[in-house]
């Protein structure tokens, strides 16, 4: 046996990647919070020792819906019903009413002939995307340049050839096409609202390219079910072309508030990925208790359009709110408010600014889940969030605003070349 501390080149490989985060500022440092059910946004901070209460800013339980009291009486009978875990995997015994019913009313929101659940949202970008495309000799991917991870990651996994359009351009992504086959199977990736970005795809064009070219439609919904369209299935219910969406992937994890994702299609690709897609097979299934809350979820947010009326009105609200205050955003006309920084130290010190001098939090955003020079700090206003815990936000916003504007002038040019290119 050796005797000397052969382990320690492993350590020192990763300890040197993660210094390296660490110096250009975007190692991750996870707040630790507990909201506070019924009383959203409020929640206790617990720092250094202490605890003390804080609004939050910047979660995605874009409805509130995580503390609707229905919902969480449908998962509290069903884990006093069926137990809290499911038991197995979907082919193993874990299939349970609530799994079918959720599956019926996610395929009957999207009006596709048939829905899938998965563990999250990520899983089901993931492994429907890896095996989707994996099926189709000399498949050409066409992906948007700023998909998120989990997409990217799905098509990679599928390795099969890859086309990354420019952000939303489509006379990039028609360039693309010029001279590929009709006949070569082809599947175009793309998000409805981009979370970062707060903007949308033009998908109606993108729609038109699809099928001039012979493409499928794989489009993410993730940031926007639950919220747009009259039944809240999305952007391509909203702009009434969701019949021509192959596959709408959405999660239960944002404006529906609890976990997990799903994709809705047709009964042969449904099918299909059921039957091939190892992130599905070769898992637990959701928890009972989480289907029975999610499905509760849907059929709520379904039905009651004065939230959602009142969540824009919010959004508009707060908006109106930091123009007065004189604090620029960026503005696509969604309800994502992404205020630019451009540097991902001075990010973290507003954000540590606003939570410890004014008990407001917003998460810094920075690299990788933004582009280098494009950090900012991203606000999600709720249906919850009051009148005066906005006054208090913009306020707050205001002084940092003032306080490192200073410095912030130090990246304007910079972020202003970056933000027209993403
Ligand atoms: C665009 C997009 N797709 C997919 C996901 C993954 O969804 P989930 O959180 O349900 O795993 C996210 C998560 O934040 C996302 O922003």
């Amino acid at each position: 046996m050796k005797t000397h501390n052969w382990k320690s080149n492993y350590f020192s490989t990763l300890e040197t990647e993660i210094d390296k985060i660490k110096e250009e500022g975007h190692y991750r440092v996870f707040n630790n919070i507990e909201r506070k059910a019924g009383q959203y946004p409020k929640a206790t901070r617990h720092h250094e020792g202490n605890t003390e209460e804080i609004d939050v800013w910047c979660s995605n339980d874009y409805l509130g819906m995580s503390q609707n009291k229905h919902v969480i009486s449908a998962m509290q009978s069903a884990a006093e019903k069926l137990g809290a875990g499911s038991g197995g995997t979907r082919n193993i015994s874990g299939t349970t009413n609530f799994h079918i019913q959720l599956e019926k009313e996610i395929a009957a929101l999207h009006q596709k002939e048939r829905a899938l659940a998965f563990n999250s949202g990520y899983s089901a970008n993931e492994s429907a995307l890896k095996s989707i495309i994996s099926a189709f000799d000399n498949c050409l991917v066409l992906s948007d340049e700023l998909n998120h991870a989990s997409l990217i990651e799905g098509i990679r996994g599928s390795k099969k050839e890859k086309a990354i359009f420019r952000h939303n351009d489509v006379k990039h992504l028609k360039d693309i096409l010029q001279g590929v086959e009709f006949s070569r199977p082809k599947i175009i990736v793309l998000e409805s609202v981009y979370s970062m970005e707060a903007d949308f795809a033009p998908l109606e064009d993108v729609i038109e390219v699809a099928q001039d070219n012979g493409a499928l439609i794989y489009l993410d919904e993730v940031h926007a079910v639950g919220l747009y369209g009259p039944n809240a299935a999305g952007v391509a219910e909203q702009k009434g072309v969701a019949e021509h969406i192959d596959i709408i992937n959405g999660t239960l994890a944002k404006a529906f508030g609890l976990a997990g994702g799903y994709i809705a299609s047709s009964n042969t690709i449904i099918d299909f990925v059921r039957s091939f897609s190892k992130g599905f097979i070769f898992t637990t299934s959701m928890c009972p208790a989480v289907a029975a809350g999610s499905l509760e979820s849907i059929q709520q947010v379904k039905q009651n359009t004065e939230v959602r009326d009142s969540f824009f009105e919010n959004v508009t609200f707060v908006k109106s709110q930091l123009r007065s205050a004189g604090i620029p955003f960026l503005d696509s006309g969604s309800h994502i408010i992404p205020v630019l920084i451009g540097d991902s130290k001075l990010c973290k010190q507003i954000s540590d600014y606003l939570l410890d001098e004014h008990q407001v939090y917003v998460q810094p955003i920075n690299y990788p889940t933004v582009p280098k020079g494009t950090e900012r700090i991203r606000i999600t206003p709720t249906p919850c969030h009051s009148e005066e815990a906005t006054e208090k936000f913009v306020e707050a916003l205001k002084d940092a605003w003032l306080k490192f504007m200073p410095l912030l002038s130090k990246f304007e040019n910079d972020f202003a070349g970056k933000v027209k290119s993403i």
